[in-house]
């Protein structure tokens, strides 16, 4: 087995366990992890596939997926979701995974992909998988129109946002006047509907301009198919693989929801982690809600290295502490070097597809630095030129891989993504 670098003791195992320690290995050996790929050894044309390469899934892990456009970051992304409903039971059921679909093309996973030749080198049959796909509720018309398949749909309450949620949601500064009448209109009350906010805009005394620029700000927000009375379905369910389509969804307001969302799984998940010290303790079973995936599509523009999004601050808390509460977190991204220098020096994985910009790859190596002896570059040049092929980068075994990502079971819409952005956007 070829290991390029590594300090510490050689696995004799016949397969490879990413994001698990030595320790961890000794006493689970592969229980608990997913298939993600093959190990690739040799270079170039020579290289070959050999040992499995699995992923674990007992501990939280925080993960960079990247790569450049069309390497096969969503593609793997999807591998993830797969391998995790096909966990055995006593796994899964403490497992569930939440994915912000950016592009519109997880809710093909319900299906099974075409069978292809290549399939059969993996021993790979096509296969659906039961996701749960749910779409903005004032939107639903339109993805019914496109053919996309659904479970639920989803909305938001204006009661549910900060003022600071409103300011990003805006891009307004909380020193601009029109951020100080926000303000003033929001401390009056809790506001139910938009229109009551509206109103409430209205019996402002004076500031006239600046009252018709706040209104129409909001004005605006019912034609995102976002704010209604269908609150957020049940996430946190054991098995569950969810997927919240905000494709037709403006970047501001996709934030929003995913700042919503990371907080909800936050709040669920420190009262289980109590719950569950409280059963150890009494040996009492009351309620499961299981560890959580966040796995976010186009990342950058959640937790961007310059300036904040609604996201940044409820995300930066699941990177900094979500270990503890049993978050992981899956960040994808075109460009790790746009992504926020403490998500990515908080990865303890990464797994990255073909790079080439000088900023992304030097993005990377700054924080594997301390096993990395050669120039990152060097095993990005050797990558053979077929899709699905990576670096993984593990900071659990200090380890670096080349591998190839499996091939999907189930239909990836990632090279035809939904053609109706332009209908709301
Ligand atoms: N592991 C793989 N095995 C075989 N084919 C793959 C693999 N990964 C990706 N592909 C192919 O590459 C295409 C692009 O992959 P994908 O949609 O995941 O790209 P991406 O990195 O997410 O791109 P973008 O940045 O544009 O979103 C897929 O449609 C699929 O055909
Ligand atoms: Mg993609």
């Amino acid at each position: 087995m070829e290991v390029i670098e590594s300090k510490k003791e050689d696995y004799t195992a016949p397969e490879i366990v990413v994001g698990r320690d030595w320790e961890d290995y000794k006493i689970f050996g592969t229980k608990g992890t997913i298939y993600i790929g093959k190990h690739l050894v040799g270079t170039g044309e020579d290289a070959h596939l050999t040992t499995p390469v699995l992923l674990d899934v007992l501990r939280p892990h925080i993960i960079t997926l990247t790569g450049k456009r069309g390497t096969g970051k969503s593609y793997s992304m999807g591998i993830f979701a797969e391998e995790i409903l096909k966990l055995p039971e006593d796994i899964r059921e403490n497992l569930c995974a939440v994915i912000i679909d950016t592009q519109g093309i997880f809710w093909t996973m319900k299906q099974p992909v075409e069978y292809s030749p290549y399939m059969r080198e993996w021993n790979i049959e096509p296969k659906g998988f039961d996701v749960k796909v749910y779409v903005p509720e004032g939107q639903k018309e339109i993805f019914k129109e496109a053919g996309v398949v659904f479970d639920g749909t989803f909305s938001i309450s204006p009661e549910q946002l900060s003022y600071s949620d409103w300011l990003f949601v805006f891009g307004i500064e909380m020193t601009d006047i029109l951020g100080v009448l926000l303000q003033r209109v929001l401390s009056k009350r809790i506001f139910k509907t938009i229109e009551e906010i509206i109103n409430e805009i209205k019996k402002i005394e004076g500031f006239e301009k600046e009252k018709l620029a706040l209104e129409n700000f909001f004005e605006a927000t019912k034609h995102w198919g976002i704010f209604g009375e269908q609150k957020m379905p049940q996430l946190l369910l054991p098995g569950k693989v969810s997927i919240i389509d905000v494709s037709l969804t403006p970047q501001s307001i996709r934030a929003l929801l995913v700042a919503l969302i990371s907080r909800m799984i936050i709040y669920e998940r420190t009262i289980a982690r109590r719950q569950e010290e409280y059963e150890k303790i009494s040996g009492e079973k009351k309620y499961k809600i299981p560890m959580c995936w966040l796995m976010i599509d186009e990342a950058h523009n959640f937790i961007p290295n310059v300036g904040t999004t609604a996201a940044t601050e409820p995300l930066m808390k699941i990177v900094k502490e979500g270990r503890q509460p049993g978050i992981s977190l899956v960040l994808a991204t075109q460009q790790p070097y746009k992504l926020h220098p403490d998500a990515l020096s908080q990865c303890d994985l990464i797994i990255s597809h073909r790079l080439t910009s000088k900023d992304d790859i030097e993005a990377l190596k700054s924080i594997m630095q301390t096993y990395i002896i050669f120039d990152i570059t060097k095993y990005m040049d050797e990558l053979p030129r077929v899709k699905g092929v990576a670096l993984i980068l593990d900071d659990n075994s200090e380890r670096l891989y080349k591998i190839r990502i499996r091939p999907r079971m189930s239909w990836h819409a990632g090279s035809s993504p939904v053609a109706l952005k332009s209908r709301v956007l």
